[in-house]
């Protein structure tokens, strides 16, 4: 029996390595195809564990080069596709909005043009499933939560290029009849996550001794859910959500930054076997982030009611396996901490 061929795209990331490697595992009847270009933020070492499964191919791939997307889709005939691949760090869209604008827009346009092409003269039991985030919706001020018909709002590069990518999405599904789904995610913590991010760069100086820069005044209030889960409603919008759709993903678990960061200096302390009170002396008040969105909350009652998904694990337990996880892998984070991202890192922070 042929398998059913899916392509994820940005696998080797953060958040797609979780997805391919639940799908590996869960469904041997289906060949998982891991499309990703391998920027900074992609590492193949998050997946050593699959690598060798008889139903995983990586493909090394551009999404921008629409010529080698087009013949990808001739060659292998996927049934599905989980878009990922993005450039997702906010910072960064402020420093090179145009590679937002080429990756996030542009590769998302190419992706959906290959797809239609391949699957026009019959739409049936074809998806394609586009993954994006809570910042398209902008920044909550007086209370209330993000849900799937609050209109878009996105004030950063990065939200603006996801909104974007999300409105041709349902533009193509529209036109053209694509078949689709959409899911819109709250911020996501967990193993794996590259060191921009507040958690994992906030693990690693605290491990290092250096300043902990919040931003502002730390109020700025996230949802935060364990990767994990986020990768299990994935598989649930995929298999069960209805076509044309879209979903809020959030774990109903706000925290201001200065808050959440308490709690990481903290149970830091208790892992390195530091006097309680030594990792929040790192605290560093720096200069805002230009533009900051004040606090992102994510009603997700529709993908619990429709489809039954709820989060595995509370944030206390989370957060603990997290921390876990970063340091009993100090060689990962010391490798992807060398060479270009320290660079980067100097550049954002060297003047604050
Ligand atoms: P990430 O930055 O960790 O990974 C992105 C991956 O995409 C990398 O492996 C990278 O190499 C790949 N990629 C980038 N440009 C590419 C290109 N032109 N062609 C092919 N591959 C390319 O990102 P993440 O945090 O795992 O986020 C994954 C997706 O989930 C993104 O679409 C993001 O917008 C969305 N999302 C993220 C969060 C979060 O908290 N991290 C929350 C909600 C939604
Ligand atoms: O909400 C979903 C989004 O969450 C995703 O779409 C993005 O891809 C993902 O990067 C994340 O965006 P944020 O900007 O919220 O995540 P980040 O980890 O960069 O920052 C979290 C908060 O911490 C934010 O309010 C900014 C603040 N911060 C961040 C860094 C890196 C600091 O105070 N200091 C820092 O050094």
């Amino acid at each position: 029996m042929t398998k059913k061929s899916i392509l994820i795209t940005g696998g080797a990331g953060f958040i797609g390595s979780h997805v391919v490697r639940l799908f590996v595992q869960k469904y041997p009847d289906y060949h998982i195809f891991n499309l990703d270009k391998l920027t900074y933020a992609g590492n193949l070492k998050n997946l050593t564990d699959i690598e060798q499964a008889p139903n995983y191919t990586f493909i090394k791939a551009d999404l921008v080069d629409a010529l080698a997307i087009e013949s990808l889709f001739q060659k292998h005939q996927f049934e599905g596709v989980i878009h990922l691949a993005a450039e997702s760090h906010v910072d960064r869209s402020i420093t090179n909005p145009m590679d937002f604008v080429m990756t996030n827009v542009v590769g998302t346009v190419n992706l959906l043009n290959a797809a239609k092409n391949a699957w026009k003269a019959d739409f049936n039991n074809k998806l394609f499933y586009h993954v994006s985030t809570d910042e398209v919706y902008g920044s909550l001020h007086d209370g209330g939560f993000f849900l799937e018909t609050t209109p878009y709002d996105p004030q950063s590069p990065y939200s603006a290029s996801k909104a974007s990518s999300d409105h041709f999405v349902r533009a193509y599904h529209n036109t053209y009849k694509i078949p689709v789904v959409i899911s819109n995610c709250s911020n996501n913590y967990g193993p794996n996550q590259f060191p921009e991010k507040l958690i994992p760069l906030f693990i690693n100086n605290i491990r290092n001794n250096k300043p902990l820069p919040v931003y502002g005044k730390g109020e700025n209030v996230r949802d935060w859910l364990y990767v994990v889960d986020h990768a299990r409603a994935i598989d649930m919008v995929y298999h069960k959500g209805k076509n044309g759709e879209t979903y809020n993903i959030g774990g109903f678990n706000e925290w201001t930054n200065i808050d959440l960061i308490k709690v990481v200096c903290k149970t830091m302390d208790v892992k390195l076997g530091r006097t309680p009170g030594t990792s929040e002396q790192l605290i560093t008040y720096v200069t805002d982030r230009a533009g900051h969105d004040l606090r992102y909350a994510i009603d997700a009652q529709k993908i619990m009611r429709e489809l039954g998904w709820e989060p595995s694990l509370q944030f206390e337990e989370g957060i603990e396996k997290t921390i876990d996880w970063y340091l009993t892998n100090q060689q990962w984070m010391d490798e992807v901490t060398s060479g270009d991202y320290a660079n980067y890192y100097d550049n954002l922070y060297g003047n604050r």
